[in-house]
């Protein structure tokens, strides 16, 4: 049944109907059309539009086609063009006549956007779960691991030591933002379109705070064209999801890295690893690999849906049924990744010999020998001249810097003494980082402290 044949003299052409319709995708907004479908008609009722008996026959019957559609009762048949006209149809088909009245005052573009704001909604909440779960996770390595000593890298060279617990917090960080950028989304999509009509509003006295308060939004929405043609909350939450796409694929890529022959700082679980089908050898990080591939997807969705919208008049136009696969396809790939990703990271570990010995390698603790001299008066830019020096030294004989002679750095410079080599230990390196965001462990405890205090009550 079409909800608008009316007009027209010649059916369909079934290529055109199959290149109009988005029930084939939209129907997994049913749940949000049926909740939107009651409080519109609950909201109509009130306001005396239709009858007590027909809202309730109404919300019976909506009641019958959510319970059928989730117990796998009630197929979505392909002739009917969207969720909205399915969704009406099957009502009329079983209730009568006051089906036919549940539309009263509405327009499928008011419909539509609200199906989409609450399905958004819905998934943001989701996301958040998901985000909190990871970030669950990461806490509990970061207090495992305040000493677990590895390099800090610039340029991807080692630069200075780090501990474990510091680097996984800056990928807290990442997703914590991640989860504040969700939240505040949320806020500026508070408002409700329905009762917006086509896109001029409508003649019935509906009550649309009430709708709005029925649905939980802050309230109503001021503009009925802007209602019908914004997308930007999905616009907001497709870039959302791309930076956490982001933060996902440049924490894959480290652990790509670390879980390499060359690193060998981390070994990935086999449950999160797949065999060559040649190379008997091989475990590779191929769900890591994913995570940081699908990337792809996602800015692509975003790019998809900034084009889609850029040249489109007021109000409604049905470019704007393009919204829905691409962001359908990246809500669903960030939650994927998010699962699986967090799985990943619970589940592999950490070699803490492996970090420490690679920090110890390759003169991270230089700043510290050259921070050694300033503390006895030497002027930071000859004390940089001289631990370059000492650090070619070190190179020629294939040391570490812990590990060169007292003589030699006295040879160099009479101002070092004994007490250097406690000075560039890796210990103290790290240690003695204690301002506030460095990775010394006091430094790292307050801040643990922070993190806890914010996963506890948000
Ligand atoms: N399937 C449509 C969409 O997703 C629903 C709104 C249709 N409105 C219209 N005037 N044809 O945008």
């Amino acid at each position: 049944m079409k909800l608008w044949g009316g007009r027209f003299t010649k059916e369909e052409n079934q290529l055109a109907h199959n290149f109009n319709e988005s029930l084939s995708f939209d129907q997994r907004l049913y749940r949000q059309d049926i909740e939107g479908s009651i409080a519109h008609v609950t909201m109509l009722a009130k306001q005396g539009i239709v009858t007590n008996e027909d809202q309730e026959a109404i919300v019976k019957g909506l009641s019958g086609i959510l319970a059928d559609v989730e117990a796998g009762n009630l197929e979505f048949s392909p002739e009917y063009e969207d969720i909205h006209s399915f969704v009406e149809a099957n009502l009329i088909e079983r209730i009568g006549e006051a089906g036919k009245r549940l539309h009263t005052g509405r327009s499928r573009n008011d419909q539509v956007a609200l199906d989409m704001k609450l399905y958004c909604r819905d998934e943001i909440a989701e996301l958040d779960h998901l985000l909190k779960a990871l970030l669950s996770r990461l806490l509990e390595i970061m207090e495992k691991n305040l000493d677990t000593y590895m390099p800090g890298f610039t340029h991807l060279q080692k630069a200075q030591p780090v501990t474990l617990a510091h680097h996984m917090g800056a990928y807290f960080e990442m997703f914590s933002r991640d989860r504040k950028r969700l939240k505040s989304i949320g806020e500026r999509m508070d408002t409700c379109p329905l009762g917006s009509g086509a896109l001029a509003g409508t003649t019935y006295p509906l009550d649309r705070a009430y709708s709005a308060s029925l649905l939980g939004f802050a309230g109503p929405s001021l503009n009925s064209m802007d209602s019908v043609a914004d997308r930007d909350y999905v616009i907001e939450l497709l870039s959302a999801l791309s930076i956490i796409s982001m933060h996902l694929s440049r924490f894959s890529e480290e652990i790509i890295l670390w879980n390499s022959n060359e690193y060998q700082f981390v070994e990935l679980d086999d449950g999160y690893s797949t065999g060559s089908s040649i190379m008997p050898q091989k475990k590779n990080p191929d769900i890591a690999e994913l995570v940081r591939g699908k990337t792809g997807r996602v800015y692509g969705a975003l790019m998809g849906l900034l084009t889609t919208m850029k040249g489109l008049p007021l109000a409604y136009n049905k470019d704007m049924q393009e919204d829905k696969e691409l962001t359908f396809d990246a809500i669903d790939t960030v939650k994927s990744s998010l699962v699986l990703f967090t799985g990943m990271v619970s589940s592999m570990t950490f070699r803490r010999e492996v970090m420490e010995a690679s920090a110890k390698k390759g003169f991270t603790n230089a700043t510290d020998a050259a921070d050694y001299l300033v503390s006895r008066g030497v002027p930071f830019r000859d004390a940089h001249g001289i631990v370059g020096q000492l650090v070619l030294c070190c190179l020629e004989k294939g040391i570490g810097l812990d590990e060169l002679p007292l003589e030699e750095y006295r040879r160099i410079s009479p101002v070092f003494d004994q007490d250097i080599y406690e000075a560039v230990s890796m210990k103290t390196c790290v240690e003695k980082r204690l301002t506030i965001g460095a990775p010394g462990q006091e430094a790292m405890r307050q801040a643990i402290e922070v993190y806890k205090k914010r996963l506890e009550e948000e």
